[in-house]
């Protein structure tokens, strides 16, 4: 008789937030600002792209580190924002989507017994592979309300069995991003210890009000350590294509190349040779950040009128929203009530931390078309007026 009881690796990981709310919009036909991803399409031309290519029979394996010329062109892109050379043969491996990049370089670096910094709110699925390898995740708390990192108290998480620090910038949930000083200070704590670091860039497109993204390929002493990871899901409005990118450093590719050939071995065929192409065009990103700051910026006039407050945001495509004017309640109960009672589903941002707080509040997210935008926003403005 097979045992009807399995001694869990996971004992408390349950069904992910995002399914969570998104189940209960449907359930409750709320508007769905919760779980992030666009209710639009990738451009035309990228989806004329995919197609032509599976027409001309891209449609068997890629080579397990990504396709030669998809990888090339990323090193063009990154030597262009960053200035450095990137080896595209070495140095970039293209994954399925940012979360088996993620993976794969948490799995290459930890070790039973190691310890892993997570800057909270931190995005849920970093803690649940560093819990399967073995690690013990180290939470520091961002400052609210700007969420920024307080470097001499940061400093206080380093021990001696600190393996990784993993950081994500532009960062989900709080909208915020990282200074060129944020960067320095990291720079200075990790110098002359044995850890690296994983910078989560995903959003590294979307950066608003003329501010600029600093990435961990800015910082060459930061880079000899360090995993980049980056998503075409976030950046072409294609997260179902479950396409992105890790660069690193030569003998930590070589490592994580190892765990990504047995996790999927290679990457969507037709989607690589279509990215290929279409970023030939230098101008493929331009007008990205131009096009979600109009969205935040229309949704914040949407719902000014209404009593949730919001909280300063500089990058990715989540605003959130303070609602302690509204509700005394936990952010898991307002979330809830605010889906089922009101119709518009959000994100407890609580559901991004390990320990408990006292904040109050809610992830939106704005990469929706203006209609859904502007329902949401009637409806908050008519149910719960400022
Ligand atoms: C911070 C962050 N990292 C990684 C991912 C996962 O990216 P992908 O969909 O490419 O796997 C997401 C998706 O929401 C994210 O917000």
């Amino acid at each position: 008789m097979p045992a009807t009881t399995f001694n869990s690796k996971l004992p408390s990981t349950a069904t992910s937030i995002f399914s969570v709310m998104s189940a209960l919009a449907r359930e409750h036909q709320a508007i769905n600002l919760s779980q992030g991803f666009p209710n639009y399409d990738p451009p035309a031309a990228l989806r004329a792209l995919v197609s032509e290519h599976m027409e001309k029979g891209h449609n068997q394996y890629a080579p397990m580190p990504g396709l030669p010329q998809l990888r090339e062109v990323l090193a063009s892109k990154h030597l262009e924002s960053s200035g450095l050379a990137v080896n595209p043969g070495t140095q970039i491996t293209v994954t399925s989507g940012a979360t088996e990049a993620l993976y794969v370089a948490i799995t290459t670096v930890v070790r039973p017994g190691d310890e892993v910094i997570l800057l909270e709110p931190a995005y849920d699925s970093y803690s649940t592979v560093v819990e399967l390898c073995g690690g013990t995740v180290v939470p520091y708390q961002l400052k609210y309300p700007d969420y920024s990192v307080d470097w001499a108290e940061f400093a206080e998480h380093i021990t001696d069995k600190t393996r990784l620090i993993i950081i994500n910038n532009p960062h989900n949930p709080t909208g915020t991003i990282w200074s060129k000083s944020d960067w320095e200070q990291l720079e200075q704590l990790v110098q002359d210890r044995d850890l690296y670091v994983i910078s989560d860039e995903v959003y590294e497109q979307l950066v608003y009000d003329g501010q600029r993204h600093y990435s961990l390929l800015d910082f060459p002493k930061l880079f000899q350590r360090g995993f980049a990871t980056y998503s075409f899901g976030k950046t072409f409005h294609s997260t179902g294509w479950k396409v992105g990118y890790c660069i690193a450093p030569g003998y930590l590719t070589s490592e994580f190349r190892k765990i990504h050939q047995f996790t999927v071995f290679s990457v969507n065929t037709p989607v690589q040779f279509a990215l290929a192409d279409y970023l030939q065009d230098p101008e493929t990103y331009g007008g990205l950040s131009s096009f979600y700051q109009a969205k935040r910026d229309y949704l914040l006039n949407q719902l000014a009128g209404c009593a949730l407050r919001p909280v300063p945001c500089a990058g990715t495509y989540f605003q959130l929203y303070d609602y302690s004017a509204i509700s005394k309640d936990s952010d898991v109960d307002f979330a809830r009530w605010l889906t089922k009672e009101i119709g518009v589903a959000v994100i407890p941002v609580s559901a991004f931390r390990s320990v408990e707080s006292d904040e109050r509040v809610v992830r939106i997210c704005f990469a929706k078309t203006e209609e859904v935008l502007a329902a949401a926003g009637s409806t908050l403005r008519e149910k719960l007026p400022a």
